[in-house]
């Protein structure tokens, strides 16, 4: 699971700096927030649960933590091109993908919550 979180996150960070240059470059923001929530719901959160799932081996249930990493890997690109789309001036197909992405999304973060509550321990 680790991997697997890991090696995305990094995607992700090549993916949101390539945008952040090319939006720098040209002048043009319609894909900041695209930009941003790569970086972040993508790289950096990707990056802080792959740590998490190394740190606590009992996260990788073997339910919730496949259920995680696939509902996120769905959702969130999802979620993006939907976002991409209605940046450009496509808000009617934009935004029925920005919302069911999110949704996938939002599912697998509570099968990462419940996870974290039910099986995260101190030592
Ligand atoms: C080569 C690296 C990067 C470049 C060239 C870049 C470029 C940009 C640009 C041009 C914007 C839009 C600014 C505007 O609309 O005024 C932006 C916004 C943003 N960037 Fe980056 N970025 C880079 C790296 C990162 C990284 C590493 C992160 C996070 C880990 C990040 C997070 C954000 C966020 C959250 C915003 C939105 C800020 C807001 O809403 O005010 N960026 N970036
Ligand atoms: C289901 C998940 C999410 C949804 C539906 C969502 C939705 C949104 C929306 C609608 C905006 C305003 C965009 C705009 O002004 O055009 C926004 C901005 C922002 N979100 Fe999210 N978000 C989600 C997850 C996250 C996560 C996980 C993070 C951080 C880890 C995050 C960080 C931010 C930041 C920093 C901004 C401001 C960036 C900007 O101005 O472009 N979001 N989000």
């Amino acid at each position: 699971m680790s991997t697997l979180f890991l090696r995305s996150a990094v995607v992700y960070a090549l993916f949101g700096i390539m945008l952040g240059i090319q939006m720098a470059a040209t002048q043009q923001f319609d894909a900041r927030p695209v930009h941003a929530h790569a970086l972040l719901a993508g790289w950096l959160s990707m990056a802080v649960m792959g740590v998490m799932y190394k740190v606590f081996p009992a996260l990788k249930h073997r339910v919730l933590g496949p259920a995680h990493f696939w509902l996120h890997s769905i959702g969130l690109p999802v979620m993006l091109a939907g976002v991409f789309a209605i940046h450009r001036g496509q808000a009617d197909i934009g935004e029925p993908i920005a919302g069911i992405g999110s949704m996938v999304f939002a599912v697998g973060i509570i099968a990462f919550a419940v996870n974290v509550w039910r099986h995260v321990k101190e030592d």
